[in-house]
């Protein structure tokens, strides 16, 4: 196996730049190869304002990882015993010369008192700052460089440096390095068919063992609804009883507003009872709320229609976050266009009371971020699903083993580190191991969607949950299938799948069909939102972090997941790996099938192996 700088493309020899008299010596923080697609331009602007965020070491993330590893292994005694916001604020909390030198730094640049905000653990501290002091705080030069595919600008570097002293007091500096093209889930492979009306459905019934009362409509097989997915996850009969201590919410980003009108639409079409439900929507970062039909997202009326379907009445919020524009050149405002997960994640981070299950369906390839930012946002992953109980789940992306472009000519299946070798392409924050990842199906019975988003972490390593589930399926490979093409150590996604093909949205008041893991995550995520009801129903603590759970199950071969064996998608200019029998880099454990996980989430040990 390749070493991790090796993957990474860090340059990992110090480099101590020649100091001036008076000033401390820097040394470079980070510094990667100029990103593949991006072409350097003229200089930035100097006095164009840019948002530095700023993220201290955390002093004992192990630690954290212990509690989370426990209180989400329902074998553990605490299983389910979550930490509070303050239990968790104190293990990430910088130590205090982390702080501290951090601050003098800052003040000797005229940074301090409202100049700083900070992260509720203080271990995030974010300046406004022109491009020139930037520029002198790093010792970089800051490039307009543009995505020659889009067209798209940011203002960034290739290399950044830091006075020695703090090299070891400073996990990251972004905006720096940081390229990544933040994409919706359902962009790319998926269609959008407009239809003239409501799809007719096709009469009758198709069996189906694990569905609700053994069949689902067969129109099911050419057009999802919320019904349908009901029936397929065996969810028909279940009726929500903590609906106002349990919550659920959907994400929204790139300026995808999700529209009320089309929610209304949606549910007098499909789920008559809904009609006059709403959600509330939360504004992150100055993310925006335009009701103007026409300004409808797609991925955002996909996610609520879904997510907020399938978990009615359970009080839904829409967080919609700012940030990620493209820089625009004669534009002076700030640019925020960091990836907004961290925005979004501090604000989370900061709330009492956040909802127990969160879908997103939104997502970068892993090597377009840098992996320092990567690790530290996945570690805020974890300290939200370790405090409060929160499930956090993410779409595995749209590309199969590639990166989602359908177009080989421009498919990216290359390394972005400089050595510029073909290499399957994860997506992340899927491949982080403190989510849960969900890959997409279709047709009745299931079968793998051939745009899965699915393989291994170039960057975070297998957790253990995931080591009998991904060694069996790797022993089941041929010797030498795709050698060097993945990272058979890395965390595999996804973890579990559900229908992505065929949903029936509203959308700027017509009916459409969608497509995407898109669909898929706000499917599952309703379905955990329902076990969520359940639990706290029975005055049980909520579900947090569910892999732990979903891997024991997956491992016993429990009728909790309806395993699903046909199917696989392809990427690369590769057929890609296959589903097959128990856990697979295409469709993870499987469907959901709640009637049973209901009965388990609930303490009923007869129903791990019984259907
Ligand atoms: C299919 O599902 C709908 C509810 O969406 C129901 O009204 C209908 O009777 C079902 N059966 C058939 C054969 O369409
Ligand atoms: C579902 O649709 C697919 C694709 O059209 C078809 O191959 C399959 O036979 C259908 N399943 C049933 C049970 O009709
Ligand atoms: C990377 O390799 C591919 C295939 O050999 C080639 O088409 C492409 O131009 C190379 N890109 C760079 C940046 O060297
Ligand atoms: C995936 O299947 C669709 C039809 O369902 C087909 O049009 C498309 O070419 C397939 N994609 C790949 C990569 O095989
Ligand atoms: C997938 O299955 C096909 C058909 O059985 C087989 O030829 C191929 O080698 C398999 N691919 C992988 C990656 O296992
Ligand atoms: C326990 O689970 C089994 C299988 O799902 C179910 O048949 C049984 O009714 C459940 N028992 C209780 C008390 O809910």
């Amino acid at each position: 196996m390749r070493s991790l700088s090796a993957w990474l493309g860090l340059a990992l020899t110090s480099l101590v730049a020649a100091a001036p008299a008076g000033e401390c010596a820097h040394k470079v923080k980070e510094s990667v190869s100029p990103p593949r697609g991006w072409i350097k331009g003229s200089p930035a602007p100097t006095d164009h304002d840019i948002e530095l965020r700023i993220a201290l070491p955390q002093s004992n993330f192990a630690e954290l990882e212990q509690h989370l590893w426990e209180i989400s292994d329902p074998f553990h005694p605490r299983y389910g015993a979550h930490l509070s916001k303050e239990d968790v604020e104190a293990l990430v909390a910088p130590h205090d010369d982390s702080v501290q030198l951090v601050e003098e730094w800052l003040a000797s640049h005229g940074l301090a008192g409202d100049a700083l905000s900070r992260s509720p653990a203080n271990d995030w501290i974010t300046v406004k700052v022109p491009v020139s002091l930037a520029e002198t705080m790093l010792k970089t030069e800051y490039h307009i460089w543009t995505h020659a595919a889009s067209g798209d600008s940011l203002v960034r570097t290739t290399s950044y440096s830091l006075p020695e002293h703090l090299v070891d007091h400073v996990d990251l500096v972004q905006p720096t390095t940081m390229f990544s093209r933040f994409k919706r889930m359902s962009t790319t492979y998926n269609s959008l068919q407009r239809q003239s009306s409501i799809m007719a459905t096709d009469p009758g019934y198709i069996p189906d063992p694990s569905a609700y009362g053994g069949q689902v409509n067969a129109s099911c097989n050419a057009t999802i609804t919320p019904t349908c997915l009901k029936q397929l996850y065996n969810a028909v009969a279940y009726e929500p009883a903590a609906a106002g201590v349990n919550k659920v919410a959907a994400t929204g980003y790139l300026d995808e507003y999700a529209n009320h009108e089309d929610l209304q639409m949606f549910y007098a079409a499909l789920l008559p009872q809904a009609v006059g439900s709403t959600f509330s929507v939360v504004s992150v970062n100055g993310g925006l709320n335009n009701q103007t039909p026409a300004e409808a997202g797609v991925e955002a009326d996909l996610d609520v229609e879904y997510a907020f379907s399938l978990s009615y009445p359970t009080p839904a919020t829409f967080y919609t976050t700012g940030g990620s524009p493209p820089f625009k050149p004669d534009d002076l405002e700030p640019t925020d266009s960091n990836e907004p997960y961290s925005e979004w994640l501090s604000y989370m981070l900061s709330i009492e009371d956040p909802p127990q299950t969160i879908s997103t369906s939104y997502g970068d390839d892993e090597q377009t971020v840098p992996y320092s930012y990567a690790k530290r946002v996945c570690e805020d992953f974890a300290q939200l699903g370790a405090s409060r109980g929160v499930s956090i789940i993410f779409a595995s992306g749209d590309g199969g083993v590639g990166d989602g472009d359908p177009d080989p000519a421009t498919q990216e299946c290359y390394s972005n580190d400089g050595r510029n070798v073909t290499e399957f392409i994860p997506g992340f924050p899927a491949s982080c191991p403190y989510v849960t990842a969900v890959g997409a199906l279709q047709y009745v019975p299931e079968i793998a969607a051939n745009f899965s988003g699915g393989g291994f972490s170039n960057y975070f390593p297998r957790p253990s949950y995931q080591n009998s589930a991904v060694e069996a399926y790797l022993s089941k490979l041929a010797p030498g299938t795709y050698a060097g093409l993945y990272n058979p150590n890395g965390r595999a996604i996804p973890d579990v799948a559900a229908q992505g093909v065929n949903f029936q949205i509203f959308w700027d008041g017509s009916p459409y069909l969608v497509a995407g893991t898109s669909a898929s995550t706000p499917s599952f995520s309703g379905i955990v939102s329902l076990l969520n009801d359940a639990r706290i129903a029975n005055s049980l603590s909520p579900l947090g972090f569910l892999n732990p759970l979903v891997y024991a199950l997956g491992t016993i071969s429990s009728p909790a997941f309806n395993d699903i064996t046909v199917g696989n998608a392809p990427g690369c200019g590769t057929q890609g790996f296959n589903a097959s029998v128990g856990w697979d880099p295409v469709t993870g454990w499987g469907s959901p099938n709640f009637g049973v996980l209901k009965d388990i989430v609930l303490g009923n040990t007869s129903a791990l192996w019984s259907a």
